[in-house]
């Protein structure tokens, strides 16, 4: 289980040791956008990379692309974001404040009691109140506005291409990637000579006008996700099932096995099928990956069947031909489209909720981020044990610059190695190495060095002690998954001279 039970604690981890920061901080921020840091860029790197190399480099079904952010506006109309993608929001006619329709009563409501000589209380979101068993009626922020009726709002971006602004010049910032694929599917078909079934993958920013973005990068107006386009013969069947049905049920354990894989806990996730009234407008089918989040469970990604809805309509509109010539059946067919569509900021967060430990080390508070090594936004920390000494500042900037053309590898040495090892603990570094004494030896006694340093273990805080000569090696095989008992088992452990607290 994770260890957060508030997103707080994720928030002010991110702000202090350079994940995420909000947004334009220095005048006052905004909520609904934020940007990551030197290490929260790592980490969101990091798990693009790995969702690239699993869902598009290792398989021989996939081909990727990165298409443009700006999409002819006729796109829009095509797949009826133009006229479909839209929240029902309500306003406070007495604070102005906005809400979706539909979150109003997900929401702690503030409520002046009249059993209590009007006292203001703050109740959870669906509870009446305790004293005078009203439910919320008014505003959930004030406590006094009247809601408005429900509105539609759409939730794309406008904006002007070019330097005119006119009607004729307005077009929107890309909601979802996904339009990308279907707009590209046949340029994707005819240059990759491809055969169904098939899928072309993308990372990229999409934008939404959110009505009430929130919780962290939960929720916000630009964000990055990751979307793939299955594309498959609605005629063929596999294992006696119509083909999309079938791999819409493979790829749904496909992304649960990804998330697992990195490190998730099984406890943690779950699936939840959409009732056929929250349906998108294109999908046959949609099931969502929740994540139990600090704020509790709630979307991680969704798995849809999109059916041929998009290839359709885009030909509609366009006159173009989007269909794929079936050579056993003879015919031209549409293909219909699984889509499993995921957030990088969503799986971000749900990785670093997981990851959260707080343990007693001999007394002492350790909190620890136990991200997969992949992961981890810096695989290795070189850290001199004493930084007066230049012999070992040297050989530890010596190591760092050789495993950097590897990894991602730090030096420090601006504390003492025990608290540098807690701020290595803290982001997620799986491994320290420590140079000391013993590696380089004492000139003055006539001690020679032997060349080895100490390597630590994040998870377990073993150590070992390595030849300088092998770290590469031994990196490899531990940062591609080997455990470190195997690998511990080849070296000595540290005396305790060399291996610092
Ligand atoms: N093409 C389908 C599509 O976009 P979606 O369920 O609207 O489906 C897919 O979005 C994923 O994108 C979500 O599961 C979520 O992880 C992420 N996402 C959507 N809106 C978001 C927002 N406002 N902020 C952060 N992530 C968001």
């Amino acid at each position: 289980m994770s260890g957060l039970t508030s997103m707080d604690v994720l928030v002010s981890l991110s702000k202090r040791r350079g994940f995420v920061f909000q947004s334009s901080e220095i005048y006052g921020g905004t909520g609904s956008v934020w940007d990551y840091g030197p290490l929260g860029v790592e980490l969101k790197n990091n798990i693009k990379r790995v969702w690239w190399r699993d869902f598009v480099q290792a398989r021989a079904d996939m081909v990727g692309i990165d298409a443009s952010i700006l999409m002819h506006p006729m796109v829009w109309k095509a797949s009826g974001h133009l006229d479909h993608f839209t929240d029902p929001m309500v306003d406070c006619r007495e604070c102005k404040h906005r809400f979706r329709a539909d979150h109003v009563d997900t929401l702690p409501w503030t409520h002046y009691c009249p059993a209590t000589k009007g006292n203001k209380f703050t109740i959870p979101a669906g509870e009446p109140c305790g004293h005078c068993g009203q439910r919320r009626t008014l505003c959930p922020e004030c406590g006094k506005g009247e809601l408005t009726a429900p509105r539609q709002f759409n939730l794309m971006f406008k904006t002007f291409m070019g330097p005119v602004e006119e009607d004729a010049a307005v077009t929107y910032l890309r909601p979802e990637t996904a339009q990308a694929m279907f707009v590209n599917f046949d340029n994707v078909l005819q240059s990759m000579r491809l055969r169904l079934p098939f899928g072309i993958a993308q990372a990229g920013r999409s934008f939404r006008n959110e009505i009430t973005p929130g919780n962290f990068i939960f929720r916000t107006r630009e964000f990055e996700q990751m979307e793939i386009e299955f594309f498959v013969n609605p005629n063929d069947r596999v294992d006696g099932r119509p083909a999309d049905e079938y791999w819409h049920d493979r790829w749904i354990e496909d992304c649960m096995a990804w998330f697992k894989r990195y490190g998730l806990a099984a406890e943690n996730l779950r699936l939840r099928e959409h009732e056929r009234d929250e349906l998108a407008h294109y999908a046959k089918r949609t099931v969502d990956i929740e994540y139990k989040f600090p704020i509790g469970w709630s979307e991680l990604m969704g798995i849809a069947n999109r059916t041929d809805f998009d290839l359709k309509q885009h030909a509609k509109w366009s006159g173009k031909s989007l269909t794929y010539f079936d050579d056993e059946r003879k015919e031209h067919v549409v293909p219909f489209v699984v889509e499993p569509a995921a957030g990088v900021d969503r799986a971000l967060l749900a990785f670093m909720a997981d990851a959260y430990r707080e343990e007693e080390v001999r007394g002492e508070k350790r909190v620890l981020l136990k991200l997969h090594p992949e992961l981890a936004p810096l695989k290795v920390a070189v850290l001199p044990l004493l930084k007066k000494r230049d012999d070992i500042v040297r050989t530890a900037h010596t190591i760092r610059a050789d495993l950097a053309r590897h990894w991602r590898v730090v030096y420090d040495d601006t504390a003492a190695i025990g608290r540098l090892y807690r701020r290595q603990d803290e982001v997620g570094t799986p491994y320290c190495v420590t140079v000391d004494v013993q590696t380089v030896g004492d000139r003055e006694r006539g001690e020679a060095g032997d060349s080895r340093v100490t390597i630590r273990d994040r998870d377990s805080m073993e150590q070992m002690r390595v030849p300088i000569a092998e770290l590469g090696a031994v990196f490899r095989e531990l940062l591609d998954g080997a455990p470190w008992s195997r690998v511990s088992g080849r070296y000595p452990a540290p005396t305790a001279k060399a291996s610092g607290p």
